[in-house]
């Protein structure tokens, strides 16, 4: 049974993880080694029997014994071990959630319904670094692979509506005090259903200009608003998160400059919702393709990929953040031809942050690694 490491196993993504782990009985093909940045000699957590204490996850010597890490425990991390493990001779594979590593040459950014086969020559050729994707890239990709992987997309632009959960842990809990300090700042008017609702806006507005709250985590008040901007400004106009999509797209779709990369760009925008990621595309297809067929293709592409009728009532069952958050289904729905042109189609797509986006790569990589 091949022994694996976890770091940051008790965190948002790694809890994620782990809980995943557990109902797809991976815990019975490994045998885990449980590791912390802060406990080392507690125990370790009951859901793998016998694991034994908690190993201390910056003794590079610890590591070094293990075949495989798998680490959730965020780029500060990455950038302070994953050095001293490789200038240590280790040689094992590395599995991380992280961007850190993500387009360095070293490494294959995983999604192996979308990328089996890129993963597959990695490992042959001896990858060891595997890296999960950005997550609205990741999530993207899972919904709209048919379409990427068959050559049929020409350039494609994403508009995202990027939930809190991307940020961490503290962002959703900030949301939902925000939430809560601007129900509270009307509650009494609210209650009245003669008061006007003017006086009840004019209210919020003050309170989500009042400094007493708190947006510690997103910098600006997001409950009642959105904010157009995620992650680092790269100063040409384009934030990381925005150039991520491009850059991670033909990554994992193996493509590069020299070999048909697909013009791929839009912006990001953060939005009061807790755990999915939703995204309007607007794509232009290398061919005018039926409606039918480009449903068919999406839908056809892997088990999770669920075309959501085009209608208002499909819509708003099927295709919002509350429909898919907890799930692995990807609903892409809004697909239809716009008025450029035949080979203009939108779509809208979501899929859950933490599962598609962060944490089911990882599980199914383990798996691929130890099969
Ligand atoms: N950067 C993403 C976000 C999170 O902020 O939503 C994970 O890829």
């Amino acid at each position: 049974v091949p022994t694996a490491g976890f770091v940051g196993w008790r965190g948002m993504v790694g809890s994620v993880l782990m809980q995943r782990m557990q109902d797809e009985g991976d815990f019975g093909l490994i045998n885990p080694v449980f590791f912390s940045t802060s406990n080392a000699g507690g125990a370790a957590p009951s859901f793998a029997e016998g694991a034994g204490f908690l190993q201390d996850a910056y003794d590079i010597q610890t590591l070094a014994k293990l075949p495989i890490i798998v680490t959730t425990q965020g780029g500060d991390y990455t950038s302070e071990v994953y050095p001293k493990l490789r200038d240590a001779g280790w040689d094992g594979l590395w599995i991380d959630a992280a961007s850190t590593l993500r387009m360095d040459d070293s490494a294959i950014i995983v999604l192996d319904p979308v990328n089996r086969d890129v993963i597959d020559a990695g490992l042959a050729r001896g990858v060891k670094n595997f890296v999960g994707g950005n997550c609205t890239v990741s999530c993207m990709l899972m919904g709209l692979g048919g379409l990427f992987r068959n050559g049929l997309v020409e350039w494609g632009t994403s508009m995202t509506y990027q939930a809190a959960s991307g940020g961490g842990a503290r962002h959703m809990r900030e949301l939902l005090n925000q939430f809560g300090s601007l129900n509270s700042a009307v509650a009494a008017n609210l209650a009245d259903p003669a008061s006007a609702i003017l006086e009840i806006d004019r209210a919020v507005l003050a309170q989500q200009k009042d400094p007493s709250m708190d947006s510690s985590q997103f910098g600006v008040p997001l409950a009642g608003s959105v904010i157009p901007w995620i992650d680092a400004d790269l100063g040409n106009g384009q934030s990381k998160e925005e150039w991520k999509g491009g850059a991670e797209t033909n990554k994992i779709l193996g493509l590069g400059s020299d070999s048909g990369r697909i013009p791929f760009d839009g912006l990001c925008v953060r939005i009061g919702a807790m755990r999915s990621h939703s995204q309007a595309l607007t794509l232009k297809l290398t061919e005018d393709l039926s409606v039918a067929e480009i449903e068919r293709i999406i839908d056809a592409d892997n088990q999770w990929a669920k075309v959501v009728p085009n209608t208002k009532e499909a819509t708003m069952e099927h295709l919002t953040p509350v429909a898919v958050t907890g799930t692995l289904d990807i609903p892409v729905g809004r697909i239809r031809k716009l008025e450029m042109g035949p080979e203009y189609i939108s779509a809208f797509t979501i899929g859950d942050q933490l599962l598609w986006g962060a944490a089911e790569p990882l599980r199914r990589m383990l798996r691929i690694a130890t099969g």
